[in-house]
């Protein structure tokens, strides 16, 4: 099986996850407070009721606690989790492996579930609906179809493209919880808890002043954590103040908004190059150098949720915080209904 695929229990030490700062339980995970409310009572009942979990699907821009929540609620539930990701199921045979290697009550976690290749989801249905799996032995005239019945596991679904999901395979999932960018507060109560556990010296208007630059995804959180906590400790006694922080992310070119270098190109390019809209995802990625699906998954949503872009059936569109933003005058034909 693939390097990548990896299993462990509920009996994992908690230090294991310390140290990559995820969260080991419900309490210490902060925020998305409606998508923990739900699974949590999903875990009280399915566990007063000795039965398995419903399968899950969790969606939502990268780096929010997609694959830290699947852990969780292994945890949480007492079972054994199996990790593997859409595109190493190369196989049916992948899959068959697996699936029966499971045992009552664990759970599969599949990351970028989105990118299961149809001919393996279509084996995936009956084993999520009904704990089946038929298979096809030898080949040619001896070729046969048997079907091995499954313990009752839970499939755990996480996908940065929701949309991409085909509607039978969304369909299967019992819930289907979308992650939010996080808000500053809750960010500065992640921060805070990661700074305990680095060990780093952190005051609340440091943890803010990191916490409103970070995209509202707890991972930029961690990592602008750790390059301030470096800062700190080089060049100002090892605390990390508002005004440190301040300059810490300053060297990083990440500015008030958390916005980066390939944000600043991608609304320069859209503004200068292509006069501010609209133009095509393709041609967008060409012009800044990145792949497409990185632009739409990980730069967009953060740039229109802040309203710099809008994204119209014609291309995207920069909208007049984009303009502001890099210093150009905004056009005149400002007031159409592009905006
Ligand atoms: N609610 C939270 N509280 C504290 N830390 C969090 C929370 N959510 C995420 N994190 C931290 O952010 C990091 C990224 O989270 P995670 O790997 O679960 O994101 P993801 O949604 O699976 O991202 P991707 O789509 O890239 O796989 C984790 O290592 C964890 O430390
Ligand atoms: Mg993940």
């Amino acid at each position: 099986m693939s390097e990548n695929y990896y299993s462990e229990t509920a009996l994992t030490p908690k230090n294991e996850f310390d140290v990559s700062l995820r969260p080991p339980d419900f309490e210490e995970f902060c925020g998305q407070a409606k998508v923990k409310e739900r699974l949590m009572l999903m875990v009280e009942a399915a566990k007063q009721r000795g039965d398995a979990l419903d399968h899950v699907l969790l969606c939502g821009p990268p780096g929010l606690g997609k694959t830290t929540l699947a852990h969780i609620l292994s945890r949480a539930f007492g079972g054994t989790i199996h990790c593997t990701s859409g595109p190493q199921i190369e196989k049916a045979g992948d899959l068959a492996g697996i699936l029966t290697n499971l045992q009552h009550g664990d759970f599969l976690f599949i990351d970028e579930i989105h990118r299961l290749h149809p001919a393996i989801e279509e084996y995936l249905y009956p084993a999520m609906e009904d704990y089946k799996l038929d298979i096809i032995i030898d080949q040619g005239p001896n070729a046969r179809s048997i079907t091995l019945t499954l313990p009752k596991f839970t499939l755990v679904g996480a996908t940065t493209r929701a949309g991409m999901l085909t509607a039978p395979l969304r369909s299967r999932f019992g819930m289907t919880n979308r992650l939010d960018y996080y808000l500053p507060e809750e960010l500065v109560v992640i921060i805070l808890r990661s700074a305990k556990l680095l060990g780093a010296e952190v005051t609340a208007e440091g943890a803010l002043e990191v916490a409103t630059r970070s995209r509202g995804t707890p991972r930029v959180a961690n990592n602008l954590l750790r390059w301030v906590r470096d800062y700190a400790q080089v060049r100002a006694d090892n605390r990390v103040t508002r005004e440190v922080a301040d300059l810490a992310l300053g060297m990083l070119d990440i500015d008030q908004d958390g916005l980066d270098e390939m944000d600043k190109r991608i609304l320069e390019a859209l503004i200068y190059k292509f006069g501010g809209g609209p133009v095509g995802l393709n041609s967008l990625a060409v012009a800044v150098g990145e792949d497409e699906a990185t632009l739409e998954d990980v730069y967009e949503p953060y740039l229109i949720l802040q309203g710099f872009i809008k994204r119209t059936h014609r291309g995207r569109v920069a909208l007049p915080a984009a303009y502001t933003k890099v210093g150009a005058p905004l056009p005149r034909d400002c007031q159409t209904d592009l905006f």
